[in-house]
């Protein structure tokens, strides 16, 4: 088998996913998977790379699909036995002006963005090597003051999120829950916020602390997580509205895949794009966006 370092991007086919895979492409010491749920789209993005002087591999994966998932895990512990670099970048946004349901966008949302992440993880997480690092993409909607309001029930949830002893099957749970509320119209009176980008949001930051946690006990060394706001970007997802290039957008997500072995410090933080590390629980955040 071969030993060589492997390094995985999802949804890296177009906007900011894109933007890490050239990075990664320059200066990842190994092999790089540009990944995505559409064949076509993906070839066509390493294409692009190669055209750049950038050599990239594809594999299809679509992180809403457990049998995609499971394929691409299998695909990389049989030919290359490890993965040293994921990021989970693949998301998807309603558009403001969306007219679907409130409840159908919230099952869909977090279904991708946080199940879907999850899912990721734990088929990709058994085959991290020694000093693996991951980056979870998240947002500016990802910090928990996102859940904003005075009322006890934010309050309350603000608090459930926060606790450094969430578990993972907590926050599934209340995962569930927002999508349950968001569906029979009670989701305000829980506390929760009107955007289920927000929720999907929040959940991937929150679960990058239980990862965090999990990653501190366990055998394999210098596992090291953490998540990030890109920045408000110019892609597809901001109807590119958003005032930073794609370049600027993967340059915290890259930096975060490319830590160097034993660094003391970010492990499990939030950042902004500017790289610099915010406390995901009381902010405050460097900006809004
Ligand atoms: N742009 C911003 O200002 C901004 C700000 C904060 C956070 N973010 C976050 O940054 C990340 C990248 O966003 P972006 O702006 O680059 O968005 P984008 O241009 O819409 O690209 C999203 C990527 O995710 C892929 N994707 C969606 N669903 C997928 C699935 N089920 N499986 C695999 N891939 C999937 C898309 O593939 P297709 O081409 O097949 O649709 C596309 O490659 C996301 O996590 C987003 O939430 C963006």
């Amino acid at each position: 088998m071969a030993m060589q370092r492997i390094a995985v991007v999802t949804g890296a086919n177009k906007g900011i996913g894109f933007g890490i895979m050239k990075e990664l492409c320059k200066k990842f010491d190994g092999v790089v998977y540009l990944t995505a749920r559409d064949e076509g789209r993906g070839h066509a993005a390493v294409d692009e790379l190669a055209k750049l002087g950038l050599t990239a591999r594809f594999h299809q994966l679509d992180i809403d699909n457990a049998g995609s998932i499971s394929r691409f895990a299998e695909y990389i512990k049989k030919t290359y036995g490890g993965l040293d670099v994921l990021v989970n970048n693949a998301a998807i946004a309603y558009k403001n002006a969306a007219t679907e349901p409130f409840g159908e966008q919230a099952e869909n949302t977090i279904r991708v963005n946080f199940f879907g992440t999850l899912a990721v993880c734990h088929a990709l997480f058994p085959l991290l090597r020694p000093h693996a690092r991951v980056v979870t993409v998240s947002s500016s909607a990802g910090h928990l003051r996102r859940i904003n309001g005075d009322e006890p029930a934010a309050t309350a949830l603000r608090e459930k999120f926060a606790s450094p002893s969430l578990t993972e099957e907590e926050l599934c749970s209340l995962m569930k829950q927002f999508v349950e509320k968001a569906k029979d119209g009670t989701w305000k009176a829980s506390g929760w916020p009107g955007s289920t980008y927000i929720a999907s949001k929040v959940g991937v930051s929150a679960l990058t602390r239980i990862q965090h946690r999990a990653f501190e006990a366990d055998s394999r060394p210098d596992l090291v997580i953490n998540d990030c706001h890109p920045g408000y970007v110019d892609t597809d997802m901001t109807s590119h509205k958003g005032t930073l290039t794609i370049e600027q957008g993967a340059a915290c997500p890259a930096y975060l895949a490319l830590l160097p072995p034993d660094i003391k410090e970010p492990r499990g933080q939030y950042l902004w794009h500017d790289k610099q590390v915010v406390d995901w629980v009381n902010g405050p955040t460097p900006a809004a966006y």
